[in-house]
C-alpha cells in the first residue's frame, strides 16, 4: 500500500532534519497538479494548477509548518507564536496540537476570513486580535519571540522556506522537468522565495534541465514590491495578501531578477473574476488571494506577454472554504420548493 508520508519523509535528504528529529506531520504535500483546460485554451499554453488548498489545513502553509514545528519540538520549545492574515495561524494551531505545544497567534482585527479564525479557535490557539495590520502583527510577534520563551514560526524562520520549497520538487517530479513559467500570489513573499529555492536546487542537482521564470502577483492595494516602497495602509478583498511590507521582499526581487521573471499587480476586480472562472469553469474552488496567480496570468496574456505553447504552472494557495462569503455574495439565491417532483422539475427547467 502506498500512502504519501508528508513532505519531510518524502524529501528527507533535502531538508534540515536528522534521523533523530521528531517529525511532526499531518501528511501535508502531495497535492494535485491539475491540468486547466479553459486557461490553456485562453492562453494557448499548457496550464496546470498546483492545488495547495488540498493540504491538511487547506493551504500551502502546512509545508512550512511541518518543518517549523518539527524543529521547534527538536529544540525543546513549549510554545510557538506567529503573526498571520489567517492561514499561517490555522496551520500553526493544528501542528502545535500534534506537537503538544501552546500556540499563540496575532491577527489583524477584523481582517481575517471566518474559516481561518474558526480553525485557530477549534485547535485551541491563544488568539490576540491586534489593532493594526499584518505588518504590525509581525513586528509584535518578532519582539515577543526575542524577549520571551516562544518560537517564531513565521516565514522569517528559515526552515519554513525549506519546507515550502518541496512544492517545486513535486511539480518537477510530476512534469518530468521544470515549467517555462511559474505563477503565484505574493504577500509576505515567503512562498515565491521558497519555490525559487526548490527549482534552483533541482536544477543544480540535474533533476531538472532548467528553472522557470518566476511571475509573482500582488493585490493592487497592497503592492509594495511593484511600487518600490512599503504601503502603510494596505487594502484588498484578498485578506491573505493584505501586506504592506513583506519580510522576504529582497528574496522575492532576487527570484524575479535571477529567473528573468516579473512581479506585477492585479486589481480586486481581476482577482474576483479569476476566482469565479476557477470555480465555475475549472471546478477548482480557491480563496480570493489564491486567484491572484491566475488573474496575473490572464492579465499578462492579454498584454501579449505569454508566448503560446509554453508550459505554465499557477499555484493556487488556499481552499475556497476558508472564505465562503465571496462564493455566496452576488450569486443567485437558492429556490425553495415543496416536496413535489413536478414543481422541482419545473424550477430546474427540466419540464
Ligand atoms: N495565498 C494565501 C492563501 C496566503 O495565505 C498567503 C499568505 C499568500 C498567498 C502569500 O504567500 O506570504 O508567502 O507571499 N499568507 C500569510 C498568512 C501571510 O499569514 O497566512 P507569501
Amino acid at each position: 500500500t502506498h500512502q504519501w508520508r508528508g513532505i519531510i519523509e518524502e524529501y528527507r535528504d533535502r531538508l534540515p532534519v536528522t534521523a533523530d528529529t521528531p517529525v511532526v506531520t499531518l501528511r501535508e504535500g502531495g497535492t494535485p497538479l491539475v491540468p486547466a483546460q479553459v486557461l490553456s485554451e485562453r492562453t494557448g499554453c499548457e496550464v496546470h494548477l498546483k492545488v495547495e488548498g488540498a493540504n491538511p489545513t487547506g493551504s500551502f502553509k502546512d509545508r512550512g509548518m511541518t518543518m517549523a514545528i518539527t524543529r521547534a519540538k527538536e529544540e525543546g520549545a513549549k510554545a510557538v507564536i506567529c503573526a498571520s492574515t489567517g492561514n499561517t495561524s490555522a496551520s500553526a494551531a493544528a501542528y502545535a496540537v500534534r506537537a503538544g505545544m501552546v500556540c499563540a497567534v496575532l491577527v489583524p482585527q477584523g481582517k481575517i476570513a471566518l474559516g481561518k479564525m474558526g480553525q485557530a479557535l477549534v485547535h485551541g490557539a491563544r488568539i490576540l486580535q491586534v489593532d493594526g495590520n499584518f505588518d504590525d502583527c509581525l513586528t509584535l510577534a518578532r519582539g515577543l519571540s526575542e524577549k520571551y520563551p516562544v518560537a517564531l514560526v513565521n516565514s522569517v524562520n528559515p526552515v519554513r522556506i525549506e519546507g515550502q520549497k518541496t512544492a517545486a520538487f513535486e511539480i518537477v517530479d510530476a512534469l518530468g522537468d521544470a515549467p517555462d513559467i511559474h505563477v503565484l500570489p505574493v504577500g509576505n513573499a515567503g512562498n515565491i522565495t521558497a519555490y525559487w529555492r526548490g527549482y534552483r536546487e533541482y536544477a543544480a542537482d540535474a533533476l531538472a534541465t532548467r528553472t522557470p521564470r518566476m511571475w509573482g502577483f500582488q493585490a493592487a492595494g497592497s503592492a509594495p514590491i511593484v511600487r518600490g516602497a512599503p504601503v502603510l495602509d494596505p487594502h484588498t478583498i484578498a485578506t491573505a495578501i493584505r501586506i504592506g511590507n513583506p519580510a522576504s521582499w529582497k528574496f522575492a526581487e532576487e527570484a524575479r531578477d535571477e529567473s528573468g521573471g516579473l512581479i506585477d499587480e492585479v486589481t480586486d476586480r481581476q482577482i474576483l473574476a479569476a476566482y469565479r472562472l476557477l470555480a465555475s469553469q475549472e471546478g477548482v474552488f480557491v480563496e480570493p488571494a489564491s486567484a491572484a496567480s491566475v488573474a496575473g496570468l490572464l492579465k499578462a496574456a492579454e498584454a501579449g506577454l505569454v508566448d503560446p505553447g509554453q508550459r505554465i504552472v499557477c499555484t493556487v494557495t488556499g481552499n475556497g472554504l476558508k472564505d465562503p462569503d465571496w462564493a455566496v455574495a452576488g450569486a443567485p439565491q437558492p429556490i425553495t420548493v415543496p416536496v413535489d417532483a413536478a414543481v422541482a422539475a419545473e424550477r430546474l427547467g427540466l419540464a
